[in-house]
């Protein structure tokens, strides 16, 4: 695939040329996540800097299962050629967004301890630069507001060197995503890596909804692994899970989402229930980025078994809810409960998408569904699994 009007061999030239300049005889550390974003300015700096370059990968304790020694032993293979330095910082992370529950707030937080911990790193190799897979739309979305990316400072207003020590350098920065993938491929990256689905920076932060902790965290490891096993063969453009604990709101507005689920679906509002989530999640409204809540629809089991997925009315139901009530700005479908397992429920995502700027829910088929949820619900450590019905708009695509 080419990509019109982008050359990945002039791009690399200018690119190394460039980053031979600025540092000079000196040394740079690059932030490396397994992404293509970082894997690709790693290598292009790798080019420009052999041996001066110092890769390394920084576990925040919210990747998935095993992701950091794979991340580790994939980057260090010869196609790739990178010698990657493990950074154990999980025990920092977890404590930096104790106790939080606003979605920005745990952002900025992941972002600032982020910085610390590479600038450490970058102290012990004599690093005076740091590279990192910032591209166009991590600032763009940044700048506007629409939400803290954890790898952009200075469009941010924020002097790396003053705040942190070191100074950025982004070989890709004003490129998009389809056009990192052409030159992935120029530098033989490995297709299996350039085509993976996206991981966000702050990783699980931002689908452990609400306030972290460890129980939460360990249940959407497990959790991932589970929906990323029985989705992959999907080829969605994204699919995972997320947590969030079983507290609900009591508004007496609210009473009307039993019933608009029931004319949706055309069943006896005795067959329906609403739950909606104290916490909230994202969403977007024009080109804002909106917090807002999650309901929960219920289908008695007997109807449920009796009707199967009924995507159509579904779809209905949420449009109907989120349009009546403003507040409310995701809708999701219980696929199973086990009564008296703790009070968390996982909440299954996968989306089909072109750009990422809008995407559908995906039509995951009921049977799969179910089976996804048998096993989540075995590991004991949640109640409920629900799976997420909610084009972006108006919801986002991961849940903060
Ligand atoms: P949203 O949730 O905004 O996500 O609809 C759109 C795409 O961006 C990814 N995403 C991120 N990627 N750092 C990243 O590198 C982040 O902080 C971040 N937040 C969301 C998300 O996975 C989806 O592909």
């Amino acid at each position: 695939m080419a990509v019109q009007g982008f050359h990945p061999s002039s791009f690399l030239t200018n690119e190394t040329a460039r980053l031979e300049k600025t540092v000079g005889s000196g040394n740079a550390i690059a932030a490396v996540s397994g992404g293509v974003d970082s894997t690709v300015a790693a290598s292009v700096a790798k080019r420009a800097l052999g041996d001066r370059l110092y890769p390394v990968f920084i576990d925040t304790g919210f990747l998935r299962l095993g992701e950091p020694e794979e991340v580790k032993s994939r980057l260090s293979d010869s196609a790739i050629g990178l010698k990657v330095k493990l950074a154990r910082a999980a025990g920092r992370f977890l404590d930096a967004t104790k106790g939080q529950q606003d979605a920005e707030e745990k952002r900025k937080r992941f972002r600032d301890t982020f910085y610390q911990v590479l600038a450490e790193e970058a102290k012990k190799d004599n690093c005076e630069y740091v590279v990192q897979g910032t591209i166009a739309p991590d600032w763009i979305e940044t700048q506007g507001g629409i939400k803290t990316q954890h790898n952009v400072l200075e469009q941010v207003g924020i002097d790396p060197m003053s705040a942190f020590g070191f100074k950025v350098v982004e070989p890709i920065r004003d490129l998009y995503k389809d056009q990192v993938r052409v030159l992935g491929r120029h530098l033989n990256i490995p297709t299996d890596m350039s085509q993976r689905q996206p991981f966000p920076g702050p990783g699980l932060l931002v689908r452990c909804i609400g306030t972290v902790s460890k129980p939460k965290l360990s249940l959407l490891k497990a959790s991932t692994k589970i929906i990323e096993e029985k989705l992959g063969p999907f080829k969605y453009e994204q699919y995972f899970g997320g947590v969030i604990e079983n507290k609900f709101v009591k508004n007496l507005e609210y009473k009307t989402l039993q019933s608009l689920a029931g004319e949706a679906l055309a069943l006896p509002p005795t067959e329906t229930t609403v739950d909606v989530f104290e916490d909230r999640v994202t969403g977007v409204k024009g080109d804002d980025r909106i917090y807002g809540r999650l309901a929960g629809i219920i289908i008695r089991e007997d109807s449920r078994e009796t009707l199967g997925w009924l995507p159509e009315k579904l779809r209905q139901a949420q449009a109907s809810i989120v349009e009546s009530v403003a507040e409310v700005t995701r809708v999701a479908v219980m696929v199973k409960e086990k009564r008296g397992g703790p009070p968390v429920s996982v909440v299954v995502r996968a989306v089909s998408t072109r750009d990422f700027m809008t995407a559908a829910a995906a039509p995951v088929p009921w049977k799969i569904l179910k089976d996804i949820a048998d096993t989540i619900l075995k590991t004991g450590d949640a109640s409920r699994v629900y799976y997420d019905i909610t084009p972006k708009p108006p919801a986002t695509i991961e849940f903060e």
